[in-house]
């Protein structure tokens, strides 16, 4: 089953001259999110169960929320700096000392309109068309996509799964990226919560280094572990004028996915460029947000503990399922909120998936969507309450205990 939004139109035998015939823009090309375009077809279905879209269950805390009111009526609705106020800036980079234990200056933070925006602008500023890009799959669709609407080659390198667990072949990917201008990681990884050890990513580092390589690292994941650790990172293997960018977020570790704010932490030398970017594009991040990031970024420690405990629980109760069915097979899940996992008589996974929109009206997304190294992969959010995650298993459970019958 492939996807497209359909229209009568489709059946007209004469083409048509649309507005597009003299585009050349990459992203007429680039193709749509498959599971934006499942899910906007299952919009308003009664009593479906979402769990296809990545994000945290509980609200935004109250305590950054009122930070924000506060800050809108205290005036902090116009244009602001573009790099970032200077005392968020601060707060990021106390806080990136803080957690990984090294000193990193607030001239090397520029504050972003999200993780995605991050991940854009630094793109925007090491590419040039026809650039290679080497990344993991399976990987966040956005990171494949990202790219490629920058008329970038994407060079892609499969995890393995090696005694139930997800892994990289290092020295492959290395070698795979021999001809690549950057390397893109995203760990903890969505959708396989595969997260890097800090072994591995000196070792990476220390090759991208002498093959003059640079390194984007998405780490928005950071702090979504089940045991309140914080992930490896590569600020804590790098040096300051080191080729690396690392990309984080609001969105996840604070519950501000509808907030729209991230960060980047930069070599000194590229902050000007960035800047530059900044300002012909977004201009700047919302002040009244940037003021309750700050209140996020140094109370908010609680919450993530509190978050690590109940994607513990919810981690456990899913991957714990799963594992009954003999025709499903769950790798181990070290990080994020996501069970990724494989139903090996399905070969269509695009297809069982909308089967479980309308039979089942539980949400998943297909495993194409992110690059699946084989047929039948599909994601689960269990950013969930218990009684919602219960209640979607139960729904599942017609469905999972014998796929081979769907003839899908
Ligand atoms: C791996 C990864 N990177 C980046 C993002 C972007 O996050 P945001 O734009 O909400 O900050 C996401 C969101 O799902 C993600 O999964």
């Amino acid at each position: 089953m492939t996807l497209h939004n359909s229209t009568s139109s489709d059946a007209q035998v004469t083409p048509k001259k649309t507005a597009l015939d003299q585009l050349s823009s990459n992203a007429v090309d680039v193709p749509p999110s498959i599971t934006r375009v499942l899910a906007n077809k299952a919009m308003g279905i009664e009593g479906l169960i979402p769990l296809w879209f990545g994000e945290p269950n509980q609200p935004t805390p109250k305590f950054i929320c009122d930070e924000a009111a506060r800050a809108m009526q205290n005036g902090e609705t116009f244009y602001a700096e573009g790099l970032g106020r200077p005392f968020l800036r601060q707060a990021i980079a106390d806080y990136s000392s803080r957690i990984y234990n090294t000193e990193i200056p607030s001239e090397r933070i520029a504050v972003t309109v999200s993780g995605g925006n991050a991940i854009n602008l630094a793109f925007q500023a090491l590419l040039k068309p026809g650039d290679k890009v080497a990344t993991i799959t399976p990987a966040f669709p956005n990171l494949l996509r990202i790219p490629q609407l920058q008329s970038a080659e994407l060079i892609c390198h499969a995890l393995d799964i090696v005694e139930g667990k997800w892994s990289l072949d290092i020295d492959a990917f290395i070698e795979s990226a021999a001809e690549a201008k950057a390397v893109l990681i995203n760990s903890p990884s969505n959708p396989t919560g595969w997260t890097m050890t800090s072994e591995q990513q000196r070792y990476l580092l220390d090759e991208l280094r002498s093959r003059n390589i640079w390194l984007i690292a998405d780490e928005v994941y950071s702090r979504t572990t089940f045991d309140n650790s914080v992930a490896p990172s590569f600020l804590e293997v790098s040096q300051p004028e080191d080729k690396l960018i690392v990309v984080n977020s609001f969105s996840k570790s604070w519950a501000m996915t509808g907030w729209r704010l991230g960060w980047l932490t930069l070599p000194p030398s590229l902050v000007p460029t960035i800047e530059k970017i900044m300002e012909f594009s977004v201009a700047c991040a919302p002040p009244f947000v940037q003021r309750a990031a700050v209140v996020a970024i140094e109370q908010g420690e609680a919450f993530i503990q509190q978050s690590s405990e109940n994607y513990h629980l919810a981690k456990e109760k899913v991957s714990q399922t799963l594992a009954r069915y003999s025709a499903v097979e769950c790798p181990e899940i070290e990080a994020t909120f996501y069970a990724f996992f494989r139903i090996p008589a399905i070969k269509d996974s695009i297809a069982f998936s909308q089967l479980l929109i309308d039979e089942a009206k539980v949400g998943l997304a297909p495993g194409e969507a992110f690059g699946a190294p084989s047929n039948g992969w599909f994601r689960l959010c269990f950013a969930q309450t218990p009684e919602v995650l219960d209640q979607a298993l139960a729904r599942l459970d017609h469905y999972l205990k014998d796929p081979a019958r769907f003839n899908l």
